[in-house]
């Protein structure tokens, strides 16, 4: 049976966009597959790995866990809009410096949580809070190690935004 189809309308990445979408189609689906922002990434479609972090209405949401429809009217971000407004272009830097990437397909979600969390810390950060704030972002290669201390380093330097 065909699911029923909605008018979309929402802004992604600072663009206004409207389209028709499948009811059932999910957010991290409809940014890959219909507006071909595929730095998002889908693991284990189920809540689980974090590769498909995105912001909605400026919180960090996994994509595969929301549907598109529940996005009408919302403002959405992914990797692609914060990298190209320069958002994260410390951390980002932060990351290469500490070599907290090998295959890179956890690397946007990461670098979307890790923004979120130094953004939103009242306190400066331990390694063990840093660890725990990242516990649904999963990396299959680095040992976090890295990417901790990326992490870490970011705060040190002041990077927030
Ligand atoms: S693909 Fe969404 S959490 Fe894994
Ligand atoms: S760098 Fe490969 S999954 Fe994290």
């Amino acid at each position: 049976m065909t699911a029923p189809a909605h008018d979309i309308s929402l802004v992604v990445n600072g663009e206004h966009v409207r389209e028709r979408v499948d009811a059932r189609t999910t957010l991290v689906d409809f940014l890959r597959d219909t507006l071909e922002l595929t730095g998002s990434h889908v693991g284990c479609e189920h809540g689980v790995c974090g590769a498909c972090t995105v912001r909605v209405n400026g919180t960090v949401v996994r994509g595969c866990l929301m549907l598109a429809v529940q996005c009408d009217g919302m403002r959405v971000e992914t990797i692609e809009g914060v990298a190209d407004t320069g958002e994260i272009a410390d951390l980002e830097q932060a990351f290469i410096a500490r070599n907290a990437l090998q295959c890179g397909f956890c690397t946007p979600g990461m670098l979307l949580c890790a923004h979120a969390m130094l953004r939103d810390a009242d306190a400066p950060m331990t390694r063990d809070e840093i660890r725990e704030k990242l516990h649904g972002n999963l990396c299959r290669c680095t040992g976090y190690t890295d990417i901790v201390d990326a992490i870490e380093d970011a705060q040190a330097q002041g990077i927030t935004r």
